[in-house]
């Protein structure tokens, strides 16, 4: 059920401000103390005896403000991903030098620390928990039998997880590749369809009475872009829109079989959900008249949201999945060709000049929320989870800020009929940023990676979180 705005609204400015004076008699003439006959005069309203102001100040502070409450159910959660956060991990980015000099071998250690982090999400009172299961851990060759050790360890992360009353959701691929299976081309090549469905097979076979939530594919467009145009993921090649065009294709393929194994074969107690998790960024140009930016900026809309959102979705596809995961950050805008943002090395304070709100990665459009669950609602009829929002940035009260907006404008949309189950946020942990290294402070938590323990401590945000989640609500 939604709860609507609570709000109680009163026109009478409480003390000072500009207002129709007569109305202040509704506060004056409650107040035994003093009582002023009534005038009628364009100007400063008259302030209330601080017997009334104290009395009133209290139940306005109570009443003005707006409780969004969420529906009964809803997830609210923390995500990560293994190569992000785990460590001690082969796959393509083990050599890999990010920009700061960074590299994922011991990242957060979560591969030994998960019992703790858990307890983490527990203080923050977080429902649900998002993360990936690393293929390159379960099958050290294609169709190999599963690595019972590393299941194992699988396995009890899940039950700690259910004993702290957290609900998984397992995401089976996100930016990383066993290094058989690289070497055979990655994505590029199809034989890695049925490498894949054989290893969903295998793991859905193992954990069916412990997952439900199925999420196959982390943002396809992101990773098929940054590796094969960017050149800033492993593989690292540039503009080849080929192996782009392959690489989605050949995921959506293996999101169809993956989710009939999950859907046919992994039912144990309640029914199996499936989505992806698509990145949705909006693409503009910066001024409405410069023809170049707006065909740049439909080019990119057509390319990384409209086709991938065809190939997994479109058509006959869209019954492979039983929910769509949305990962949302914000927009993109063009400026003489030039992408306006951080992450592509223009420094927040020069986009602010602009009149940009950014975090240290993407430009804040929260709006852009409400019109993407309008969207996605219309053209597909499935329910949404929003497996990803965050902001980077050291500066707390920007991110609680962004927090706040995001989530005000996701309860808009579900007060308008979208049918929203969960929220997952961008990250429990600060971590290791894929290119960028450590540098991007993603975290709920934070690490202390010049300390060899790696301590986690709460940011202020993450207190701000916890209420949310505990509240099931947000204050504005
Ligand atoms: C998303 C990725 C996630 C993380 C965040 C910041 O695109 O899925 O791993 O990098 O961005």
């Amino acid at each position: 059920m939604v709860h609507g705005r609570i709000q109680i609204k009163f026109n009478a400015p409480l003390a000072g401000g500009l207002g129709w004076a007569a109305e202040d008699r509704r506060f004056e003439k409650t107040c035994w103390r003093r009582w002023q006959p009534p005038r009628l005069r364009f100007g400063p309203a008259k302030t209330l005896c601080s017997h009334c102001s104290r009395r009133w100040g209290k139940i306005f502070q109570m009443t003005r403000e707006n409780v969004l409450k969420f529906p009964s159910g809803f997830l609210w959660g923390a995500a990560t991903s293994p190569t992000q956060v785990e460590g001690h991990i082969k796959n393509e980015w083990t050599n890999f030098t990010a920009q700061d000099g960074g590299h994922c071998r011991i990242a957060c250690d979560h591969y030994h620390r998960y019992p703790e982090d858990i307890e983490w999400m527990s203080k923050l009172g977080v429902n649900a928990y998002r993360f990936g299961i690393e293929w390159s851990r379960l099958q050290s060759a294609p169709f190999a039998a599963l690595d019972q050790n590393e299941l194992a360890r699988y396995i009890n992360l899940l039950d700690c997880l259910q004993a702290k009353g957290i609900t998984p959701m397992v995401v089976l691929h996100h930016f990383s590749n066993p290094p058989r299976i690289n070497a055979a081309g990655g994505w590029t090549n199809t034989a890695t369809i049925p490498a894949f469905a054989d290893y969903v097979r295998k793991l859905v076979a193992a954990l069916k009475e412990r997952v439900y939530l199925w999420n196959t594919f982390n943002e396809p467009d992101t990773y098929a872009c940054v590796a094969y145009l960017l050149g800033g993921f492993p593989p690292q090649r540039k503009w080849r829109l080929g192996q782009f065009r392959r690489v989605v294709d050949h995921m959506a393929r293996a999101h169809v079989q993956a989710s009939r194994i999950i859907r046919r074969e992994g039912a144990a107690g309640r029914k199996p959900e499936v989505g992806i998790a698509k990145n949705w960024t909006f693409f503009h140009a910066y001024e409405r008249f410069s023809p170049w930016d707006r065909v740049t900026a439909l080019v990119c809309h057509y390319t990384f949201n409209k086709f991938v959102l065809d190939a997994f979705l479109g058509g006959w596809r869209r019954r492979a999945s039983t929910f769509i995961g949305l990962n949302y950050y914000g927009r993109v805008r063009f400026r003489h060709f030039r992408a306006m943002i951080p992450a592509s090395g223009t420094p927040v304070k020069e986009l602010k000049d602009f009149g940009f709100v950014c975090d240290d990665m993407v430009e804040r459009y929260p709006e852009g929320l409400e019109k993407i669950l309008a969207y996605l609602q219309r053209k597909f009829r499935l329910p949404v989870h929003i497996t990803e929002h965050g902001s980077a940035s050291a500066d707390e009260k920007f991110r609680e800020r962004d927090l706040r907006q995001n989530l005000a404008a996701l309860h808009r949309s579900i007060q308008s009929g979208a049918d929203v189950r969960g929220f997952f946020y961008w990250s429990l942990l600060d971590n290791f940023e894929w290119q960028f290294g450590y540098t991007k402070k993603f975290g709920l938590l934070a690490v202390d990676f010049t300390d060899e323990k790696l301590p986690r401590t709460m940011k202020p945000l993450a207190g701000v979180y916890a209420r949310i989640c505990r509240e099931n609500a947000i204050r504005e």
